[in-house]
């Protein structure tokens, strides 16, 4: 896009944009006073309302979490847009059209193309939302519908509609305003190879898809089961690829979904128009689909900006692991935490919902398993675990998943997992993927399976990431002096959650690195053995930085543990009657932005 928009165009946009009804499209306000109305705050965590929005004014402030300013401000917030995409979204619900300095005739000719193509998938989704719900023509398709569970006031909700089997029933209605070329290039008239042009979709239930400034910008479209002749073409048709429809970062239903989807965080990603009208229906509002094509970087790139959960959902453990394969490759990328959810053979969410409900749906949710793990356990699955052979295989057919990842500490976590899995020692799957590190590749083991035994007693329990943490920390602060003099002093006690490494952490910074004989064996037989061991496991990583980053994970882990412990200090006190309750919540704030910072470090 072009550059600086006019200032005079910014002032129209505040100016016109009604408050009011922006906040109120994230959340209920209730009227307080002649210019007041209150609500529960997006931007944080609370239980009665604290935020406040004066229409007067023009201005909204949260009395809980310091957030305010103007619509454009709050826009900015709620969906993480910069202040140029925040405008222009206001500008468009204002029907304001926006100057930018410097702007070319060229800019100019292709903000008015683009806005022709909005213009025309709009009319023409109308058009057939009209056909479905009034015309002769679609009632054929109003029966399909109702036999498919989907009501009319869904059906009214997503704009569903028919396009009937005439091969110019668009061409017709949207013209003279419409030229045919037009509708070729967005996607809802074709050109055959005689040259003539005809409509896309006929004989279809349409499904608009919408952007997340709600322009429409292209449709899918089901084929209607006849009893007659052979159904012709795909089951789904779905808009090509146009200047305003990019299926690689468009979400269905996300429009609609974004303030559920940001309140609670998590979104369901499903695969098809149908399931996420279904669940709808079932009361499940966060729900997205990809538009009949796969999922891609964009798509989470998307998503990240809303929730910090993504619920993979789909029909088959085939279509699951596809799904899981792609995002593998990109979701270390963003801070948003996929899970894998399959549902019961069969079945996708549609079914799912209208058997057993929304709520039955949730709870099955709840126990999606992490796609790193999900990929794990898909690979193990092929193998045959009950012999040593069996199990080396399976280790090594399954440690590429692990030795992926690039984050030292998942990797460990999950190196540790699949150790579990298996049913071998954490020591030789260390060992393996230390290997696959140091040559690129994952290394072919050689019948060697001694060596780690010792340490195979029964299966090793899994520590917490943050457990696992603490003592990649005690071993770097004892294998490298250079980290000792760095760290030694910026770490304290409380950075260490379990009580023996608080323990050996206070030694090591009274008495130094040089564990040889700093606790004999008869005054602390544990401590002693867990000091010792410190000194010669291996870190996964090395160096000022590696030490950096776990240093990083420490802190952020601990500010987990704090503000996890004010949150529930907080629920208890009575937020208007008790005195501790504001200055706890000052904390509580300022917590979570140190975490925040800590966290977009990291990310950087
Ligand atoms: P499904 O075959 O699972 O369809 O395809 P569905 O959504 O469950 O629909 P019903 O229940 O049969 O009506 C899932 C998604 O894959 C894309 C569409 O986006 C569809 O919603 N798809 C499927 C296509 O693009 N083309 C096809 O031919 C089939
Ligand atoms: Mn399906």
């Amino acid at each position: 896009m072009a550059g600086r928009i006019r200032q005079e165009d910014i002032e129209a946009v505040r100016e016109r944009t009604d408050i009011l009804k922006l906040v109120g499209g994230y959340l209920t306000l209730k009227k307080a006073g002649h210019d007041s109305f209150v609500g529960i705050c997006p931007f944080h965590q609370e239980k009665t309302p604290s935020l406040s929005v004066s229409p007067t004014k023009g201005v909204y402030h949260c009395f809980g979490c310091g957030a305010g300013g103007d619509a454009i401000r709050f826009l900015r917030e709620i969906e993480s847009l910069d202040f140029v995409e925040a405008v222009e979204r206001l500008a468009g619900d204002a029907g304001i059209a926006l100057r930018y300095e410097g702007e070319s005739p060229a800019d100019r000719r292709a903000a008015s193309r683009r806005q022709a193509l909005y213009d025309a998938n709009d009319r023409a989704a109308e058009l057939y939302r009209r056909t479905l719900a009034e015309a002769r023509e679609g009632a054929e398709a109003r029966a399909y519908l109702e036999s498919r569970g989907i009501d009319g006031e869904a059906a009214t909700t997503f704009g569903v509609g028919y396009a009937p089997m005439y091969a110019d029933f668009l061409l017709r209605r949207l013209s003279p305003r419409f030229s045919p070329e037009l509708l070729v290039e967005a996607g809802l008239a074709v050109r055959d190879a005689g040259g003539t042009i005809r409509d896309r979709f006929r004989g279809r239930i349409t499904f608009p898809v919408h952007d997340l400034s709600g322009h429409a910008v292209g449709l899918g479209a089901r084929q209607l089961p006849r009893e007659d002749a052979g159904a012709s073409g795909p089951k789904y048709l779905n808009s090509p690829e146009t200047p305003v429809y990019r299926k690689g970062e468009m979400l269905y239903n996300l429009n609609r979904a974004k303030p559920a989807v940001a309140r609670s965080g998590e979104a369901f990603v499903v695969e098809g128009y149908t399931d996420v009208i279904a669940l709808h229906q079932a009361g499940v509002e966060t729900a997205v689909a990809t538009c009949g094509t796969a999922l891609s970087e964009g798509h989470f790139r998307l998503l990240s900006r809303f929730a910090r959960r993504a619920v993979l959902s789909f029909d088959s453990d085939e279509a699951g692991a596809r799904a899981a394969e792609r995002a593998y490759a990109f979701h270390e990328r963003f801070d948003l935490d996929a899970v894998v959810l399959v549902l019961p053979e069969g079945q996708d969410p549609a079914d799912f919902v209208r058997a057993h409900g929304g709520d039955a749906f949730r709870e099955l949710a709840g126990g999606a398993v992490p796609l790193v793990e999900y990929m794990v356990r898909r690979t193990l699955s092929a193998h045959d675990a009950s012999s040593v052979e069996g199990r080396s295989r399976a280790v090594r057919a399954a440690l590429p998943v692990v030795s992926g990842l690039t984050d030292p500490i998942r990797r460990e976590e999950y190196a540790h997992l699949l150790a579990d899995l298996v049913g071998v020692s954490d020591t030789s799957v260390m060992l393996e993927l230390e290997r696959a590190g140091r040559s690129g590749r994952v290394a072919v083991r050689s019948g060697e399976e001694g060596g780690p035994q010792a340490a195979d007693s029964g299966t090793p329990a899994r520590l917490s990431p943050q457990h696992r943490a603490e003592r990649e920390m005690l071993k770097l602060l004892v294998q490298d002096a250079e980290v000792y003099g760095e760290l030694a002093d910026r770490l304290r006690e409380e950075h260490f959650d379990r009580a023996q490494h608080r323990r050996l952490f206070a030694l090591l910074r009274e008495r130094g690195t040089d564990v040889r004989g700093m606790v004999s064996e008869e005054e602390d037989e544990r401590l002693a053995s867990a000091l010792s061991a410190l000194a010669v496991e291996a870190t996964l990583g090395e160096g000022p930085s590696y030490a950096a980053h776990v240093h990083q994970r420490l802190e952020e882990l601990l500010l987990d543990r704090r503000i996890d412990a004010i949150r529930r200090s907080l629920q208890k006190l009575n937020p208007v009657t008790s005195p501790d309750y504001e200055p706890l919540f000052e904390e509580l704030i300022a917590l979570e932005g140190d975490r925040r910072r800590i966290r977009d470090r990291s990310a950087s």
